[in-house]
């Protein structure tokens, strides 16, 4: 059975790309085949991310009706799927944003996981990808203006009849605004991961890679690796390595 779960956030820059593409390759480490949809369709950085963006046919095309399903589906070296968004403004003309429903309704049985990179705000687009999943991720950072915007996605997932796997803060420090317990009280779902903030995140961006990949050790990938195995029922046990540990200073 394929499960078909959106990230989401209606406020921006919380870390749903990097929480869609890091998920993606642990998931494919723990034995799952992975589809990771770009489903931010006005500001699509799925495939920045991976390094996947400069691709013949995107999933605008197959939107626009241009391109088969198949035809925009590429294999990441990491060795799960990958669908990016057209980066061009111009992608967007004649796009018919509806049919991303009936793209992962071709994908259901194939796949293990769907991990729908959802667009910011509560708009059409963003609201799209919580109508085609069957599952949310609430994602926010542990601020107000976070949590406030992420009770707003609840609000439409309830609406919508969808369950919600649970909160995950991310970029936590020390100086939070918010609690994790304080962020439970208000969204009144369980926070399942707290991922620290980690500068890792960033360099690992530039280097185009994944942080689990590019610093298994750092505590952000710890996180999300944890995460990976909460997902799929599996217990977590954490073993750095020797080798891990080296690189991680290193790095
Ligand atoms: N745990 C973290 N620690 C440090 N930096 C992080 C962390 N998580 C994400 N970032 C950084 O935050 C920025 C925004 O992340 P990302 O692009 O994943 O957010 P987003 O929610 O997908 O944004 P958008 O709403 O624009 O699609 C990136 O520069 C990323 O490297
Ligand atoms: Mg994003």
């Amino acid at each position: 059975m394929t499960r078909v779960i959106a990230v989401a956030s209606a406020k921006g820059g919380v870390g749903k790309t990097t929480l869609v593409s890091n998920l993606s390759h642990v998931l494919t480490e723990l034995g799952k085949d992975v589809t990771a949809i770009d489903a931010n369709l006005t500001t699509p950085h799925l495939g920045l991310h991976l390094g996947l963006h400069m691709v013949p046919k995107s999933l605008h095309d197959f939107l626009r009706g241009d391109a088969k399903a198949n035809e925009v589906v590429y294999y990441h070296p990491y060795g799960f799927k990958v669908v990016p968004a057209g980066l061009s403004v111009n992608d967007l003309v004649g796009v018919d944003a509806d049919r991303l429903h009936s793209f992962t309704l071709k994908l259901l049985g194939k796949t293990d996981f769907i991990l729908l990179d959802s667009a910011p705000s509560l708009g059409k687009e963003a609201t799209l990808s919580l109508k085609v999943a069957d599952e949310i991720l609430l994602l926010t950072n542990p601020n107000l203006p976070s949590v406030l915007d992420a009770l707003k996605v609840a609000k439409v997932a309830e609406k919508l009849d969808k369950v919600i796997l649970g909160a995950v803060v991310n970029r936590v420090n020390k100086k939070d605004e918010l609690s994790a317990a304080e962020i439970e009280d208000f969204l009144k779902y369980p926070v399942i991961a707290k991922i620290p903030e980690d500068m890792n995140v960033q360099k690992s961006l530039a280097a185009r890679s994944a942080v689990v990949d590019y610093n298994p050790a750092s505590p952000a990938s710890v996180e999300m690796r944890r995460l990976a195995h909460y997902l799929v029922g599996k217990e977590f046990r954490y073993n750095q390595g020797l080798w891990n540990r080296l690189l991680g200073r290193f790095r």
